[in-house]
């Protein structure tokens, strides 16, 4: 697969209903996915109004850490309180605070429109949080090695939707470079104009890449993920080499 190849939305569906099986045998993916939702948690700005929402939720365990938050995707799985597609949201203008993608972003084909939503639907001073893969040097090995999705690395950046583009014909789209380009590498700086970028940490996190993420074995047992969790630490300096994820947070500029 290439960024850009078309593929039908309900690839997503198959991939989250996949990912509950390997969620369930996977207590050491569990508690690493605890540890990067309580880091998103840590960014909300509970002091904006508003609902805290997540967009493409797939299993919804964000509840878990932050129980308030609305859980929305594409499709309507049970577990879910809403369904919503980014590019049309269907959220009242300003009533929202704080936004979460979480492995999201690398999925919007379209970033600026989904932007642009996203602005509508924020109170002014709210956040969106996004949370994506890291292309650093360690990064662009594991991912485009061993993550059927395509980096995207070098496809051109389409940031608005075509004249008439509606949000129901989007289609299955990855390009796991796309935060890295945008956030970190501000490949497209002028675009961010209407917002303000509070914070792009690139974290080294053997400690996820070692769970081997939903599809991938898992390295060692819980013993090695306390070493791989001190790794981390200690490589933080050099995200430039050994980062893997990437914490982003904007806020809605008035
Ligand atoms: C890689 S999964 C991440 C799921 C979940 N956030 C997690 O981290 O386990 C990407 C999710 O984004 C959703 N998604 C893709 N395009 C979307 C769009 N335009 N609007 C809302 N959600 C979308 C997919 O349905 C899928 O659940």
């Amino acid at each position: 697969m290439n960024a850009g190849d078309p593929l039908p939305i309900g690839q997503h569906d198959l991939e989250i209903q996949a990912n509950k099986d390997a969620w369930q045998r996977k207590p050491q993916l569990r508690a690493v996915y605890r540890g990067f939702h309580e880091a998103i948690a840590s960014r909300l700005d509970r002091s904006v109004p508003g609902l805290v929402v997540e967009l493409g939720s797939g299993m919804g365990s964000i509840k878990e850490v932050i129980p308030d938050c609305v859980t929305t995707d594409l499709f309507p799985n049970p577990w879910l309180d809403r369904q919503e597609n980014a590019y049309r949201l269907g959220f009242a203008d300003g009533s929202v605070s704080n936004l979460i993608l979480f492995d999201v972003w690398h999925h919007l084909r379209y970033p600026g429109a989904a932007l642009r939503e996203f602005r509508r639907v924020l109170k002014p001073g709210g956040r969106v949080i996004v949370f994506d893969p890291a292309m650093s040097w360690t990064g662009r090995v594991v991912y485009g090695l061993f993550h059927h999705e395509p980096l995207g690395m070098g496809q051109p950046i389409t940031w608005d939707a075509p004249a008439g583009f509606d949000a129901k014909d989007a289609d299955y789209f990855a390009a796991q470079g796309a935060a890295t380009r945008i956030f970190w590498m501000r490949e497209a700086p002028g675009r961010l104009a209407d917002w303000e970028i509070c914070e792009v940490s690139p974290l080294p996190s053997f400690e996820y890449l070692a769970t081997g993420g939903f599809s991938g074995p898992q390295l060692g047992g819980p013993g090695m993920f306390r070493l791989w969790r001190r790794l981390d630490r200690a490589l933080a300096p050099w995200p430039n080499l050994f980062a893997a994820r990437l914490l982003v947070v904007l806020k809605r500029t008035p």
